[in-house]
Order: C-alpha cells, then structure tokens, then sequence
C-alpha cells in the first residue's frame, strides 16, 4: 500500500516510492531505505512528504524501550541541533540582507536554505516555533526584532564567555521573548499617539501571555521561560509586570532586557525614527539604575566594529 508521510516520520527499514522533491535534490526512487546517509538527505531536502510502500518495507518506526540516560542523550542531541540549525539560519538571513543593502544580487540560494533550515527546525522544536511563524505573518517589526534580539543574545553571551548550551538558550529566548504579542491587537502594536490606560494594561500584558503559551507549547527551559516573563523588568525595580527588585532578576534576563531596548531603539517603528548604535548605546549606559553596565560594556563590543 502506498502512503504519503512527511520526511521527519521516514525512518530505516521503510520503502520509499518517491521523495516529493524536485530531483536535482534527491534523485534516489523506488528504495529500501537502509542508509542513514540516506535518511539523513532525504531530511535536508526541500521536500514536506515521502511516499512509502507499506507492503515493500515497515510502516511504523521500530519502538524500542529506551534507558533515561540514552533518551536524556538524544534530547540533547536534538536540542543542539535545533538550537545550531537556527543559528545558521539567523546568520544567513543577515547575510542575505546584508548583501542586498549592499547592492548586490539577491542570493536566492541562500534564502532557499534558510527557509528550509527554518522548516527542520520548526519540525524538530515545540510547536513554539510554528506561533513564530505566525507572529511574523502578523507583525513584521516584531519578528525581526525576535531574531535581532535573538542574535545579539547569543553574541553576548558568547562575549561573556557562556557555556555553549546556555549561549543556544539564549537564542531561543532571544527568538520567543515577544511570543505574547501575538494576542496584541495590531492597532495597538503600531498606534502612534499615546496610549489609553486600557491599551497599556494589554500591552503590558503580553509577558505573562507570552509565558503561558511557551508553557502550553511544552517549553521547559527555566531561561527561556523567564527571559520571556521577565524581559521588561528593570533593576530599578520599576519594570512590569511585577516589579522585580534587581536581585530577583537573573544573568539571562538582564541580557534579554538590554538588547531589547537597544534594538527597539535603533529600529524604525511606525511612531519614531530609529537612533543610531551611539545614541541608543549613550542613553542606556546613562541609566545604569535600570539596565546592567556589564552587558552594555558587552553590547558596546558586540555592535562597534
Ligand atoms: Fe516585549
């Protein structure tokens, strides 16, 4: 029996009929699929779904029992893999951009890669990942700004010389930090005059918002939930939504605040125009009450060539 499956289901022992690809990427057909090499090029191919030969080969992943210590190794495993997959796709993005403000050709290669890393890792994370997507359809400003603050994170973190698991986190947190937005109406998101009361308390809403759908979506990582619920306190003890005092707000968090504020400073938003790098940089180190001098020594590093 034929049966059409998405690329991330196939597994060893599986017939394949047809890589639902164009063939340049995969010209293999009509296969018993014993090659890990082979299941492995199937996956990194443009390709949504596979259709297999039930008769000819298995129909189901083989389940065996596993011990916590391999399954504990393999979660790792596939978070760094997530985690080094969205890494390269941020890189790419930028470089893409980069290339086209510089004048050059548009490098329709390199967006296709991106897309179809963005797709590995949106298949392999939480369904997290797919509120992104939506986030972006929503609020363009908001997504750049979620893979700006994303990138930032992970260049300070690896100037502070993080662990390599903490420095991946961070970009994940970087990534999913303004998630709440999502149940912001637009017309607030981009309102130019100032806000109503009622307008604030939603807006100021969407940290705790942002933190239950991580949770609902099966996100456990402790930085990653907090930089999200905490990502507009402030050490002067004045932030929202709790008001933390400085102690309650950890390493990550005050990472997370300071390269929020500096790329929502330095980008264009419908009511004001963007400040530059030494402006924004200026104005934060002033107020050395609300954001930690030490990351903005870091931030000062990671954006003067
Ligand atoms: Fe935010």
């Amino acid at each position: 029996m034929l049966v059409r499956i998405s690329k991330h289901s196939l597994c060893q022992g599986m017939y394949v009929e047809a890589v639902e690809c164009p063939d340049a990427e995969f010209n293999k057909k009509r296969f018993l699929l014993r090659e890990k090499e082979d299941l492995d090029a199937i996956r990194l191919t443009s390709a949504a779904s596979v259709l297999i030969n039930t008769t000819l080969g298995c129909a189901k992943p083989e389940t065996k029992p596993k011990d916590s210590l391999s399954e504990a190794k393999e979660k790792l495993v596939e978070s760094q893999i997530v985690a080094t997959a969205l890494m390269q796709g941020i890189n790419d993005v930028y470089s893409v951009f980069d290339q086209l403000v510089a004048g050059k050709e548009f490098d329709l290669e390199k967006t296709r890669g991106v897309v179809r890393t963005l797709e590995e890792v949106a298949t392999r994370s939480t369904s997290a990942l797919i509120q992104m997507t939506r986030l972006r359809k929503k609020d363009t400003a908001t997504y750049l700004h979620c893979l700006s603050v994303s990138t930032l994170m992970m260049r300070i973190g690896q100037l502070l010389r993080l662990k390599e698991q903490t420095i991946l986190e961070l970009g994940m947190a970087g990534l999913l930090h303004d998630i709440g937005k999502l149940f912001t109406p637009n017309q607030i998101l981009g309102k130019s005059g100032a806000l109503t009361p009622e307008e604030r308390r939603i807006i100021q809403s969407h940290p705790d918002v942002g933190y239950d759908i991580l949770r609902k979506n099966g996100i456990e990582c402790e930085l990653i939930l907090e930089v999200c619920r905490n990502h507009h306190e402030t050490l002067d003890g004045k932030g929202y939504p709790r008001a933390l005092k400085a102690s309650e707000i950890s390493l990550a968090v005050r990472i997370g605040t300071v390269c929020d504020v500096y790329d929502a400073l330095t980008s264009t938003r419908p009511y004001k125009k963007p400040w530059t790098s030494k402006e924004a940089l200026d104005w934060m180190y002033e107020r050395n009450e609300q954001f930690d001098r030490k990351i903005i020594h870091r931030l000062m590093e990671a954006v003067v060539d």
